[in-house]
């Protein structure tokens, strides 16, 4: 019979993987909560209409990647292609602005987007996300992106950009909206027909277009950052001197408009030119206006998320991760032996070192070739001997010495020798 696959674009996340995304979740969860965000985790599924409000009908996320589908009752629902509408819906909801330690929030969990797989590039992945709201300074604009180097920083990770834009608000960008109308049309014939229609319904999106004739058209077309009125000019001058005071390096992007209508003011990106096409390992910027057209208060909002596929296959580019594997063995010779070796084996879990026994009555040789090949430092040998004078043999898998301890004696030794790696890692 033929076994079952995973879905295409959807990873699983093996064991010997998990480290790398244990250690950045952890980074993140310290860093953020040290810059006073808490957690919050939303459901994978929201109405479909959330998606469509927030992020745009005419993005190519919600035209042509959503995984949308008809519940048992025909309510139109989707797997969430990115967290911040779902955040924003809940802070609505639960109408969060009067708690005033919930401002600021993350998330981290899988998001779904019907893309063509390729390296960095799946249906389910990953994102670190965080929003802040209610705030408009640009304070705040460099504060988080300030936030996103120290997290990568913190990492390890070299070789990233910081590429700052700013979008106009909805004034300005109506002004410009006409300007690249007037482009688009002069260029009409030489269009795919997506951008043909987007000249109308939406023209800012022609320069997501992935047709490489739409994007050289788009190389001459007149900049968004030439036509933001005065107090937007204001707001992104003030991010950019709080950003060079906070000594965090960033580029200025003119042509980056961001894939999702709910952006104006400050947009920003991380860029790596070491994955190929999937540039961008993270993206955000400022979305005032959102909360109050999803009928909630009118107050700021901005935020970024970061794919954490693209983030770890960057790390593991430049960094090693040392195998985690347990640190003893326990080995037994013999029915009664066994026993005590099991009862053994349990009391040194309960002290958090990480202990593996044999449970198939394996001959000794065995027991120590996948002592061996787990890559423990020590195993315990018990036979009825040992029992019968109540010792364990204890070697010592690095140094190849073995010595004889009293049975009550064992736990202690061990414990002694990690002491430093259970307070490290705790006790696990
Ligand atoms: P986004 O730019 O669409 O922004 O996605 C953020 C990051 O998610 C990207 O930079 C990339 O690393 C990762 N990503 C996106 N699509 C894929 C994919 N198919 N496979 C692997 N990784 C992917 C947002 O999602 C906004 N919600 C960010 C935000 C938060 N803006 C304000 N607050």
């Amino acid at each position: 019979m033929q076994s079952i696959q995973a879905i295409r674009g959807m990873n699983d996340i093996l064991p010997d993987q998990i480290g790398w995304w244990q250690r950045v979740e952890q980074t993140a969860r310290e860093l953020l909560s040290s810059f006073g965000y808490r957690e919050i985790r939303t459901p994978v599924i929201e109405k479909l209409d959330l998606f469509a409000r927030s992020i745009g009908e005419s993005t190519d996320i919600v035209e042509k990647e959503m995984y949308a589908f008809p519940d048992r009752k025909g309510e139109m629902l989707a797997l969430r292609p990115e967290a911040t509408a779902s955040i924003v819906r809940a802070f609505i909801q639960h109408n969060l602005q009067a708690d005033p330690l919930a401002k600021k929030l993350y998330a981290i969990g899988p998001m779904f987007r019907h893309e063509r797989p390729q390296k960095g590039r799946y249906r389910q992945f990953y994102q670190i996300d965080a929003e802040a709201f209610g705030i408009d300074d640009p304070m705040l604009d460099a504060e988080v992106m300030h936030m996103l180097r120290l997290f990568l920083e913190r990492l390890g990770l070299t070789g990233v950009v910081l590429h700052i834009n700013s979008l106009g608000c909805q004034e300005c960008r109506q002004d410009y909206r006409d300007l690249l109308k007037e482009f688009l049309e002069k260029n009409v014939a030489e269009l795919c027909p997506d951008c043909q229609r987007r000249r109308h319904t939406n023209p800012l999106r022609t320069f997501d277009c992935k047709v490489e004739r739409c994007q050289a058209i788009l190389a001459d077309a007149p900049v968004l950052l030439h036509s933001i009125c005065g107090a937007c000019a204001d707001h992104f001058e003030s991010v950019k001197s709080y950003l060079d005071q906070l000594k965090t390096a960033y580029v200025i992007n003119p042509r980056m408009v961001r894939g999702l209508d709910y952006y104006m003011r400050t947009t920003f990106e991380v860029i790596t030119d070491r994955l190929g096409a999937q540039n961008a390992v993270g993206g955000g910027g400022r979305y005032n206006g959102l909360l109050r057209d999803l009928g909630g208060p009118d107050l700021p909002g901005i935020g970024f998320a970061i794919g954490m596929e693209r983030l770890i296959l960057l790390l593991q580019q430049e960094q090693s991760e040392a195998q985690r594997c347990p640190k003893i063995f326990v080995a037994s010779l013999g029915a009664s032996a066994r026993d005590t070796c099991f009862l053994l084996a349990q009391q040194l879990r309960s002290l958090g070192l990480e202990t593996e026994i044999d449970y198939e009555g394996a001959s000794l040789k065995s027991q120590m070739r996948r002592a061996d090949r787990l890559g423990v430092r020590h195993v315990l040998i018990m036979g009825d001997e040992e029992i019968s004078r109540g010792e364990v043999q204890c070697r010592d898998m690095m140094n190849k010495t073995q010595t004889v301890l009293p049975l009550e004696a064992v736990a202690p030794r061990l414990q002694e020798i990690y002491k430093e790696e259970i307070t490290e890692n705790g006790s696990r």
